[in-house]
Parts: C-alpha cells; structure tokens; sequence
C-alpha cells in the first residue's frame, strides 16, 4: 500500500499546470477541471500510474478509462475514425462527447487503461484548463472522474478533496464545472450507438451524424441480449487459453502466471513463466495483468496457471478480472 499524500490544491495559473505536468511525467495523479466534471489524470502511456489511479479511486475492477488529448490529430494516434466517428468529432469537438474507437495497433495507452480491450474511449474536453494541461503534458492523459468509487461525479476541487484528499497529490483548482454531468459516450465501433447519455444532447449527435443514432440494447427489453452499461457493453478481455485460478503447482503443458519472489511447485515444467511481480507489489502486477495474460495466451499452453493474488487493495481488482477471465464461457 502506498503512504498516506499530502494532497496540494492550486488555483489554476501558469505555476499549477507546470506543476501538474511535473506529476504526471513522474507518474504521479492530478484532479483538474473539465466542463463535465472533476478527472483524475495519469499518464495514460504509463501502466504503473494507471495502477495508482485505479487504487487511489478504490474501483473494486478494472473499468476502461477514457484518454484525454487535445485535437482530432492526437486522437487519431490512438484510435480509428469511421466516417461516423469522424463526423462527430468534427462537429461535437472539442467538448462533452467520448468516442469508443477500434484502438490503433500503435495506440500508446496502457493496456490497463483499456482494461485490455481492443476498443479505447477518447475524448477531446473544451475546458481551458484541462486543454493547457494536455497542451504542455503532450501526452494523452487517462481521467476518470476524481470521486472515490460509487460515490457521486465532483463538480468542485473541494468535492474532490473530500474524496480524494491524502490519495493524489494534486487538484488543480478551476472553479466549479460548468456542465456538470459526464460525457455522452457514443461507441463507433460498427453503427454509432450510445453507451451513455451526458454533455452533449443524442438530439445533437443524431444531427452530426445526419441520422438516428443505433437503438443500443438496454433500450429494447430482449431477454436474450445482456445489458448494455458502460463498462460492461464491450465484453470483458478474455484469453482464449482457460485460467486455472490459485495455483499451488504447474502441471505439464501450462503456462504460469506467477505472483511474488516464491515461484509455484513444479514452475519448471511451464511452457512459460511470466511473473505480474516478482517482489509482490499489487501496483506492478496490475500493471502488467492484461499484457502478461495476452502474452501468455499465446504461448500455446493448454491452460494457464495463476498463483494465488491477495486480495488487499489492487488485489481486489486483480482478482475480479481474472475471475471474469476464467468464468466458462
Ligand atoms: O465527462 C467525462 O467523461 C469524465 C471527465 C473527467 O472527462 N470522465 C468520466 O470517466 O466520466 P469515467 O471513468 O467515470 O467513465 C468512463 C466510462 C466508464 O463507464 C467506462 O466503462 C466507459 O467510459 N468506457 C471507457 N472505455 C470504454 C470502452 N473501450 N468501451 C466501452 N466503454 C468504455
Ligand atoms: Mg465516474
């Protein structure tokens, strides 16, 4: 577990932003204003501060996080416009639309980030503040919103230090937000659908796009189709390769997921052994769980044996993930 923060909050001039950018280039987290709501920023290229920012909030799973960038061009880099999906952009950029595109093969966002998905939600904000941060930082910056889990979205620094204080070390302080809900999220994947209602009105999106959005499946009541909330709408990543859960040893022809200094009974008879963290750090194995597991699910094993994972602080998230990956399907 990390120690206790002293969070600082700075109006946000000249001095805040290059210190919020100081943070984020050292892996750090900041809480900063967007015209939604509060986000709680990390470098979205850096799987150790996406970690952190997944434990800070105290998300029991691993939910997919939006990437911040400032223009259509850096959005580009991360993920594949449809001529739908570039319509939107074009029209309802910068602001409170998040796109969830097909991510590029040289997307730079950890894999965490994305919880492993192919998809990845990106999103240009119109702020000023949130835009002068992705400006000088260069980088797409991962933001969820910067309350604790299942509790409500901040629309002020001081709901977010209520929140957050001793977790982050910094909130950019810029005022209350002006919209003050979250994004509208619209999934371009295939036909434009709609995976959350928000900022932006689907009145306006459907002009956009010159058409009625998709009807998403939480809007018709087929039993037969699973419901469509965000975060759950495009299935889980699942290795192909069966997960056998609390592994005390490694049978012939499985491959190991390992966790600690301690290596399973028998690991040498693995058709490979890739170790989330050798000296035990939960923040490490989180980071490397979803490019560990895509790499070992190609390593032609027949099942793939993971060591027992506490279940104290990202232990939580890690073991939800990897229980999900493991359900029969
Ligand atoms: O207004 C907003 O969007 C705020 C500000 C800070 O930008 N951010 C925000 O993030 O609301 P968050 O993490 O609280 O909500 C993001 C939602 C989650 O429900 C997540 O499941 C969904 O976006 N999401 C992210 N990536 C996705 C993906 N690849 N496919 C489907 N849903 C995705
Ligand atoms: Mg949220």
């Amino acid at each position: 577990m990390t120690a206790p923060l002293v969070t600082r909050v700075s109006k946000a001039d000249g001095a805040a932003i290059a210190e919020a950018v100081r943070v984020l280039e050292a892996g750090g987290l900041v809480a900063f204003p967007t015209e939604t709501v509060y986000g709680l920023g990390a470098d979205a290229t850096n799987g150790q501060a996406v970690a952190r920012l997944y434990e800070a909030k105290g998300r029991p799973a691993f939910n997919p996080l939006i990437a911040h960038v400032l223009d259509l061009t850096a959005a580009r880099l991360l993920g594949r416009f449809s001529a739908d999906a570039a319509r939107l952009a074009e029209a309802l950029w910068p602001g409170p639309l998040t796109l969830v595109l097909p991510r590029t093969a040289a997307c730079p966002v950890a894999d965490l980030a994305t919880a492993g998905l192919d998809s990845i939600a990106v999103r240009v904000p119109s702020h000023a503040v949130a835009r002068a941060i992705l400006e000088a930082f260069a980088k797409p910056v991962v933001a969820p919103s910067a309350n604790r889990s299942g509790h409500v979205s901040p629309t002020t620094a001081a709901h977010v230090l209520a929140d957050l204080g001793g977790r982050i070390e910094l909130i950019v302080d810029g005022g209350a937000t002006p919209v003050g809900v979250e994004s509208t999220i619209v999934a371009c994947l295939d036909e434009p659908v709609m995976l959350r209602p928000g900022g932006v009105a689907r009145e306006a999106v459907e002009r956009a796009l010159a058409k009625p959005l998709a009807r998403a499946r939480t809007e018709t009541t087929k039993a037969d189709h699973a419901p469509l909330a965000p975060g759950m709408l495009v299935s889980h990543y699942a290795p192909r390769t069966p997960l056998r859960l609390d592994a005390s040893g490694v049978d012939d022809g499985e491959a190991l997921l390992a966790f600690g200094p301690k290596l399973a009974d028998r690991h040498e008879r693995a058709v490979r052994v890739l170790n989330l963290s050798q000296r035990g750090d939960l923040i490490e194995a989180a980071a490397n769980l979803f490019s560990h597991l895509r790499a070992l699910d190609g390593a032609g094993a027949k099942t793939i044996a993971v060591m027992p994972i506490p279940r104290h602080g990202l232990g939580e998230a890690i073991n939800d993930r990897l229980t999900r990956a493991a359900a029969p399907r």
